[in-house]
């Protein structure tokens, strides 16, 4: 038996500010969103902002459903709406904030593991890393892939 390691890198700012232009815009894009999640069960408001090869920004914010297991998260909306409106264009970075109670979180929200394996899938269909956001009141962190994100994940390549 051996035991196997694998080491995850992330970067720490302060606020959005810290950040390069292009991601600081995509930030802001995430939280500007805010106000129009659907997320009457949680009271959970969360806003995803995409930044594709061609420059632009697309966004998306959680959309929640009586039937709870049918809601999908921001990250989701916003991933498969870009995929879809532009399928061979890559997504190199994705920013996420979250609101409650009127007032940004205090504590950066890391996406779901179901949005991690989309993120992942994207990032391999375009051979691109997608450089991920997490914003909150007090820090915001980054990851360089959403690889990073998933240690040991699944991937086309078990399947052929
Ligand atoms: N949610 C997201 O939109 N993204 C995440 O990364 C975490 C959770 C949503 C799903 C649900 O509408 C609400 O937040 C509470 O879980």
């Amino acid at each position: 038996m051996k035991k196997v390691i694998i080491e995850t890198k992330f970067s720490e700012y302060e606020n959005i500010n810290e950040l390069d232009n292009d991601l600081k815009l995509l930030s802001e894009k995430s939280i500007e969103v805010l106000n129009n999640a659907y997320a009457p069960y949680s009271e959970f408001n969360v806003g995803a902002a995409v930044l594709l090869e061609n420059g632009e920004i697309i966004t998306g914010t959680n959309q929640e459903n009586a039937a709870y297991p049918s809601g999908l998260c921001a990250e989701r909306v916003a991933i498969f709406y870009a995929n879809s409106k532009y399928p061979n264009v890559a997504v190199k970075a994705l920013a996420v904030a979250a609101k409650k109670d009127g007032e940004l979180i205090a504590n950066a929200v890391p996406p779901c593991g179901a949005c991690r394996q989309v993120m992942l899938e994207t990032e391999n269909r375009f051979n691109t890393d997608m450089k991920v956001i997490m914003i909150s009141k007090n820090s915001v962190l980054t990851v360089d892939n959403a690889k990073s994100l998933l240690p040991l994940s699944f991937d086309a390549k078990y399947i052929k």
